[in-house]
């Protein structure tokens, strides 16, 4: 039995981002999507408001706080903006979440504590030209040589790049050796022999960077593996089982933006000489918007608390991506039909969320590879049924 009730605690956490959200990031949102530029006042008020540490201890600096606890402050900081929660969510979900786990003392004293703070912008580099999908196939090397390894190879589609000062790489001791050959590393910008390669341009969440990372000989200190060697991937894997639960919640803040946009244009106006909210066409809509938003978010909720509680959650986590991203890029659609022409121009905020969801569908696993997780787990016997 889940009990999804938020404490008061969660609570005045949830009122105090909301509030912050609607004041300062729904205003800049349009200014980043038009300029494409990184929401650099962003990063800093939310490194003062303990947002970019949530679930690091206080000892290294963080807020110490749940995953329940991130997802409701990161479903208010995507309502607010896409663009901004997505740069929260590498750095808290991606980067110091495996440093946390799988990281020496020395790794987590020296990295968590300017992560936390926002001082440093973390990436998380897994991704290849040629390994999306199937990550294993990653042709990025990494060979030992006496108190370093030598890492080369191409990152790509790597969100926070451009800025990063620390990132989460993974690389390989040999191709062939598949998932048991993954290693991965911290590495920092200033390391000899690591480069941001060409930075993309994006039909949506303009604000957030998205770049290649190339490794040219680049040069790392043996102290910096993360986890043993040749189980990286684990590490990769279980990274990404907290990660999903970060965009599901990022496909959430985002469908419930275009819903309030959706809600307050149907009422204000009018075409047969009444509000168009009047019309069933239209009620049919919010209510199904609505309802998808909620079993989201319910999902998402379920995910957090097992893996508060410790418990394996790749399942619930994949299932909660795969159905909140679907679930944005629907909801923003029928906000944009309930906007008609309106909908389609840039003056209008559903024209920006229609173009931001699509992202929820694609990154950090796309939703084939969301179905496949499920459906491998189902047939291991590894799944535990609607109970969680
Ligand atoms: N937790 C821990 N370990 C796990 C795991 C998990 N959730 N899932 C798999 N593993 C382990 C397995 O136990 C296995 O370990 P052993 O070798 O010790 O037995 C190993 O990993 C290999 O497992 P599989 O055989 O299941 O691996 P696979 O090659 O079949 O791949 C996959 C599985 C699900 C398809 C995986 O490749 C995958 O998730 N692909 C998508 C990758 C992805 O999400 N990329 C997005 C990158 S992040 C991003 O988008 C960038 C950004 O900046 C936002």
């Amino acid at each position: 039995m889940i009990d999804f009730q938020p404490t008061e605690e969660q609570r005045l956490l949830q009122s105090t981002v909301r509030d912050y959200a609607r004041e300062k990031l729904w205003p800049r949102a349009p200014h980043l999507d038009e300029t494409g530029e990184f929401p650099w006042p962003a990063w800093r008020e939310m490194g003062e408001l303990g947002l970019l540490g949530m679930v690091v201890p206080q000892e290294y600096g963080g807020a110490g706080m749940s995953t329940v606890d991130y997802v409701l402050a990161l479903e208010e900081v995507c309502w607010g903006c896409a663009s901004t929660g997505v740069a929260m969510s590498v750095q808290n979900s991606l980067v110091e979440v495996p440093i946390l786990k799988f990281g020496t003392l020395a790794q987590k004293s020296r990295y968590l504590p300017g992560l936390a703070s926002g001082e440093r912008v973390g990436c998380y580099c897994l991704t290849e030209p040629g390994s999306g999908s199937d990550a294993v196939a990653m042709k990025a090397t990494c060979v030992k040589k006496g108190d370093r390894w030598i890492l080369n190879g191409v990152k790509q589609f790597i969100t926070n790049g451009p800025q990063a000062d620390v990132a989460v790489v993974y690389a390989t001791l040999d191709p062939a050796l598949r998932s048991k050959g993954v290693c991965a590393f911290i590495v920092e910008k200033g390391f000899p022999g690591y480069r941001v390669g060409k930075v993309e341009h994006k039909m949506g969440l303009k604000g957030s960077s998205t770049s290649e990372i190339l490794l040219e000989d680049c040069e790392v200190p043996e102290e910096n593996l993360l986890g043993q060697e040749g189980r990286g991937f684990t590490v990769a894997m279980a990274t990404l089982d907290g990660g999903r639960i970060g965009i599901a919640t990022q496909a959430v803040g985002i469908a419930r933006a275009a819903f309030d946009e959706a809600l307050r244009y149907s009422q204000e106006r009018k075409a047969f000489d009444q509000p168009i909210a009047n019309f069933q066409a239209i009620q049919w809509k919010l209510a199904d918007m609505a309802t998808r938003i909620d079993a989201s978010r319910l999902l998402i909720h379920r995910a957090a608390r097992l893996r508060d509680q410790g418990e394996n959650h790749s399942v619930e986590s994949a299932m909660a991506k795969v159905f909140s991203s679907e679930t944005a890029v629907w909801a923003t659609n029928h906000a944009v039909q309930v906007h008609g022409g309106y909908g389609y121009i840039r003056e209008f905020a559903v024209e920006r969320l229609y173009r931001d969801a699509k992202i929820c569908d694609l990154y950090e696993g796309t939703s084939e590879i969301q179905r496949l997780v499920v459906a491998t787990n189902i047939l291991k016997g590894n799944y535990r049924g609607a109970g969680g």
